[in-house]
């Protein structure tokens, strides 16, 4: 297999601290050429970090020349994962987009639509999906040990986590609150256990309080009166199937615990709880748990770059694909739709 050729748009914090250094972890599969930001030096400047030849501010200058590359990592902010992908896939590469997919449902059905008429690739950046304790419950459930899930409670909670640097509270950049920046992570982690369907319903309320109030902050300190978005929202999701997922997700809630990522899983044989892993279950005729206490660390982007490049090169890959990302945001949308409803 020849070495993809791969380019960066968006030089920001998730370009440096995962994609690139993932990326250098793979030379036989994968060597980012070209690195696209708003900024030329700023690109300049982390294309000579990683030893990457073209640094570029208009990724149609790239495509143009000798920068072109086979895939595309999209690494922009949400409102540039829709135009970028386009063109990316528009101009022949294959697509690597951070989350969430787009900003609505409609954005991500293109992206998908267009990547299938194309023939190309297109896949999301949820790498939770590679954690330890997360593929041992996928291959737990794959072998029918928690027989059928019909309920499932994910949460991603901050007490107070509103970001006091970037976008985080700008709607017309990000889209939404902690709905679009957290609560997809562990959306995206029940579905992955139950399908990936569309929900027949969708009942949901977001909140502002603490957002437009203004407060201690553990994150840096926000300002209330630009605080566009939810700094909480909550959940019901039903499917076909009798299926349900309570999804809870805050950037701000007067709660216990500085942070808490916990996703509890019960189905008709057994149960499940992250993280850490645990299996609530019954064994001869008792109750039992199991825990794992010999899981080892992962590099989860590392793995999740993998499986992209997997899935470009036409092998099974454990990934969010353009279809899955397109089912996630139309969710997203549902639940921003009644909780503007309520
Ligand atoms: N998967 C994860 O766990 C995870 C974690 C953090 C961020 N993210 C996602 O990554 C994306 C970027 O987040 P970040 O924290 O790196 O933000 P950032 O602000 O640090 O970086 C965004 C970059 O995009 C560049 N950019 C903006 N406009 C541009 C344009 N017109 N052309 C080219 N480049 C342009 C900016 O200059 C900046 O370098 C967001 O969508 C975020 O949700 C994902």
């Amino acid at each position: 297999m020849s070495v993809l050729k791969a380019a960066i748009i968006g030089g920001g914090h998730i370009a440096d601290q995962n994609h690139l250094p993932a990326l250098a972890k793979l030379p036989g599969r994968v060597k980012v050429i070209s690195i696209c930001s708003r900024d030329i030096h700023k690109a300049r400047a982390l294309a000579d970090k990683y030893d990457v030849l073209f640094a570029y501010d208009d990724p149609d200058e790239m495509y143009r020349n000798e920068g072109k590359p086979d895939i595309v990592i999209n690494c922009t902010a949400n409102h540039l994962h829709y135009p970028f992908t386009m063109q990316a896939l528009e101009n022949g590469c294959h697509v690597f987009c951070e989350k969430p997919p787009a900003m609505n449902a409609k954005q991500a059905r293109n992206m998908a639509d267009l990547a299938q008429k194309k023939g190309l690739m297109l896949a999301y950046n949820f790498q939770r999906r590679h954690s330890s304790e997360y593929a041992a419950l996928q291959n737990y459930h794959a072998q029918g040990n928690l027989g059928d899930i019909y309920h499932i409670k994910a949460n991603y909670l901050r007490r107070r986590g509103i970001p006091g640097w970037g976008n985080f509270t700008n709607k017309t950049i990000q889209g939404g609150g902690a709905m679009i920046d957290l609560g997809v992570h562990v959306l995206d982690l029940a579905l992955g256990l139950t399908g990936y369907q569309n929900p027949t319903r969708v009942v949901a309320n977001t909140y502002d309080f603490i957002g437009k109030t203004g407060g201690k902050g553990l994150k840096g300190s926000w300002n209330p009166a630009a605080f566009e978005v939810e700094d909480a929202c909550f959940a019901y999701l039903s499917f076909p199937g009798n299926l349900s997922i309570m999804l809870s997700t805050s950037f701000a809630l007067n709660m216990e615990q500085e942070e808490a990522v916990d996703v509890e899983i019960f189905g008709t044989k057994g149960g499940a709880k992250l993280y850490p892993l645990s299996i609530h279950t019954e064994v001869a005729g008792e109750l039992a748990d199991i825990r794992f206490p010999y899981l080892g660390d992962v590099d989860i982007q590392l793995q999740n770059t993998i499986a992209f490049l997997d899935l470009c090169e036409g092998k099974p890959a454990n990934i969010c694909d353009g279809e899955q990302g397109a089912v996630l945001q139309s969710i997203v949308e549902q639940i921003y739709q009644s909780a503007a409803n309520q």
